[in-house]
């Protein structure tokens, strides 16, 4: 899909779908007035007579609109008029670009931009414009013998109404394409099935992005290097697969300055049977998801590269599939980490925070300023807040406070939980430094407290993205991409200061 912005006499390009916003209560948007004018009061008949009242939610396509060039123009409801909520604001754009899909348009013009929304400036709109319309057409039809019909849809133009902000509303249109396409990247690689997607295929990934942009170097250790290491958490996770582990670290460098950098860490397990703590079947459908924390450490490096952000980014993604087998770690073995701090695996399906607590120690060696991980880790965390926030536990508070702005102003938030002393209680061994697992209570925090123990020399945040990052449940299984939108978004605030 072709995005663009535009400034001007918009309306009479022929051929264009046109996308329109109406209130409630017989109220019109500033481009309905003018097609209300130019069709001598159609559209405010079509309301009169209750076609279309301006709910969020309703709109209604017209053919043909009496003394208007376009064929199509898709009314859309806007609720009242104020201030609309960035949520409806999402909804809106996405029913109207699906909607526009089913026609056929082959451009579409979208006036919704001149909608207020609270809290956000039109560069907001331009930008979630992008991403939303983005997500609105995304198709993962790869393993389909019948593929979708493609779209005549071929190009989405976003009206601005006012000439001084097109500079910004520029900027805004080309963060908003890097980040669209990269959450495409991400969830093609996010919906492979585990036969096709195991930690190999994430390596071969990591060398097609460092391939793709000479900003991106890419290395890849094997089990032998790790095992040299003593990276004995990690490869406690492996040693019932047939596929071989990898510690997957790429480095994107914006700038010829030396700059501490930000090392993003992800949660690679491309298959997740829980081990020999073996998941129920119901409990195992989801778990090729289990790999979001790495694929969107490579979207989110693949969207800085495209931006050409001045910063200096380190990506490790920690890679291993989780299987049962006669040789694989059993309930209350105990292993050595590469911290050289001691682990009582007293669960097998705890695995994520075995093979991150290798690869934050590992990250030591890049010398960074911050380390942020990204972990499908815990149940708990979709219990607590379910598929709207990703949970987040940071040991800095100046650095959670960036991670949830970035969170809100990308409409990819999450909500922080505590990082108390007290929960780390839980994870005492008897044998052993620490317990894999804390018990039912807390689980998403007692996750974070065993990580914590692993970034006492960085400033560190953790994001669960158990909820957020794929839907698992049902006929309805996707991913969604995130949270690249909210680690985009804190790069490209990072890279202003
Ligand atoms: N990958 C799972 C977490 C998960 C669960 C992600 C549901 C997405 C949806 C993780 O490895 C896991 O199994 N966690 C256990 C931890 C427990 C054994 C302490 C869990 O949450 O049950
Ligand atoms: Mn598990
Ligand atoms: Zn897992």
């Amino acid at each position: 899909m072709k995005f663009t912005i535009k400034h001007g006499d918009l309306e009479k390009q022929a051929k264009a779908a046109l996308i329109v916003g109406i209130f409630e209560k017989n109220q019109l948007t500033n481009t309905a007035l003018r097609l209300d004018k130019a069709s001598k009061g159609y559209i405010t008949k079509l309301i009169k007579q209750g076609e279309i009242l301006g709910k969020i939610g309703q709109s209604l396509l017209l053919r043909h609109l009496p003394g208007s060039v376009s064929e199509h123009i898709l009314l859309v409801g806007c609720g009242k008029k104020q201030p609309m909520d960035p949520k409806d604001y999402r909804k809106i754009v996405a029913n109207s670009i699906k909607a526009i899909q089913n026609t056929s348009a082959t451009q579409a013009i979208c006036f919704l931009g001149e909608m207020e929304v609270a809290g956000h400036d039109l560069s907001w709109n331009v930008k979630q414009t992008v991403e939303v319309s983005s997500d609105a057409l995304y198709r993962f039809d790869e393993f389909k013998s019948e593929k979708a019909p493609k779209s005549p849809l071929k190009d989405i133009t976003i009206a601005i109404a006012d000439k001084k902000s097109v500079n910004a509303c520029e900027k805004a249109l080309a963060q908003g394409i890097a980040i669209a396409e990269s959450v495409s990247f991400t969830k093609n690689i996010e919906n492979q099935p585990s036969n096709i997607c195991n930690p190999t295929y994430l390596a071969d990934q990591a060398k097609k992005l460092a391939k793709a942009y000479k900003t991106i170097t890419t290395k890849v250790l094997e089990e032998k290097e790790m095992q040299k290491l003593g990276m004995g958490a990690l490869l406690a996770v492996t040693k019932g697969s047939a596929q071989a582990a990898k510690l997957i670290c790429l480095e994107y460098k914006g700038t010829s300055k030396k700059q501490a950098p930000v090392a993003l860490v992800g949660k690679g397990i491309t298959f997740d049977t829980g081990g020999i703590s073996l998941k129920p079947a119901d409990g195992m459908v989801g778990m090729k998801y289990d790999m979001c924390g790495a694929a969107s450490v490579l979207g989110t490096l693949r969207a800085i590269a495209e931006l050409k952000l001045p910063i200096h980014v380190v990506g490790i993604l920690a890679a291993a599939e989780n299987m049962p087998g006669g040789n694989a770690s059993k309930p209350e073995d105990i292993v050595t980490t590469l911290s050289g701090q001691t682990v009582e695996i007293m669960n097998t399906d705890a695995e994520g925070r075995l093979v991150l607590c290798d690869a934050l120690t590992y990250s030591e060696r890049y010398k960074p300023e911050v380390v942020i991980d990204i972990a499908t880790l815990t149940g708990a965390v979709v219990i607590a807040l379910g598929a709207h926030a990703s949970g987040l536990l940071s040991n800095n508070d100046g650095l959670a406070k960036d991670l949830l702005d970035a969170g809100t102003e990308s409409f990819d938030r999450a909500w922080q939980l505590p990082l108390w002393d007290e929960y780390q209680d839980q994870l005492k061994s008897p044998f052993a430094d620490m317990s894999n697992v804390g018990g039912r209570s807390a689980g998403t925090i007692t996750a974070a407290c065993f990580l914590s123990r692993f970034a006492k020399k960085f400033k560190w945040a953790h994001l669960d993205v158990a909820g957020t990052a794929a839907m698992m449940g049902g006929n309805d299984r996707f991913a969604t991409g995130r949270p690249v939108p909210m680690l985009t978004q804190y790069l490209i605030n990072r890279s202003k200061k």
